[in-house]
């Protein structure tokens, strides 16, 4: 199966459901992420909470772990869909994992920028010694 025959439309319906299934019994906010693989493959991933509150994880890093743990790498990924705007950490996560673009909901609005746009003048690992 291609990743054309998912449209970001359906992706992001996609998180929109999976976000019922976060574990955030301290902040109570959902956050579904799914991400569409290049061989037409949805991961999707959600934000798991801890009583320790820094241990939490957001739904992109859930997402893409879960992904990578499948045997997906960088580069094998199209698009990812966000139920909220991805906070800096995530922005880094998702330049990494070398989505094309990330579609999310940001008070109200749809939006659809690129890993560059979300995290201009990044560090990444072209810039290791
Ligand atoms: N959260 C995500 O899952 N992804 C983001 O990009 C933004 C923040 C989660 C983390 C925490 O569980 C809750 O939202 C409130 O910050």
């Amino acid at each position: 199966m291609s990743a054309g025959t998912v449209t970001d439309e359906e992706l992001l319906a996609r998180a929109d459901a999976v976000a019922a299934r976060a574990y955030a019994p301290y902040s109570r906010f959902h956050v579904g992420c799914a991400v569409l693989a290049r061989d037409g493959r949805v991961i999707e991933g959600v934000n798991v909470e801890n009583a320790a509150y820094p241990l939490g994880v957001c739904a992109e890093r859930t997402a893409f772990s879960r992904a990578v743990a499948e045997g997906y790498r960088p580069g094998d990924f199209a698009v990812a869909a966000v139920t909220a705007s991805p906070c800096g950490g995530c922005r880094q996560w998702l330049l990494e994992m070398g989505v094309e673009r990330v579609v999310f909901r940001n008070g109200g609005r749809v939006v659809t920028m690129t890993p560059n746009e979300l995290l201009p003048e990044s560090f990444e690992a072209s810039d290791l010694p």
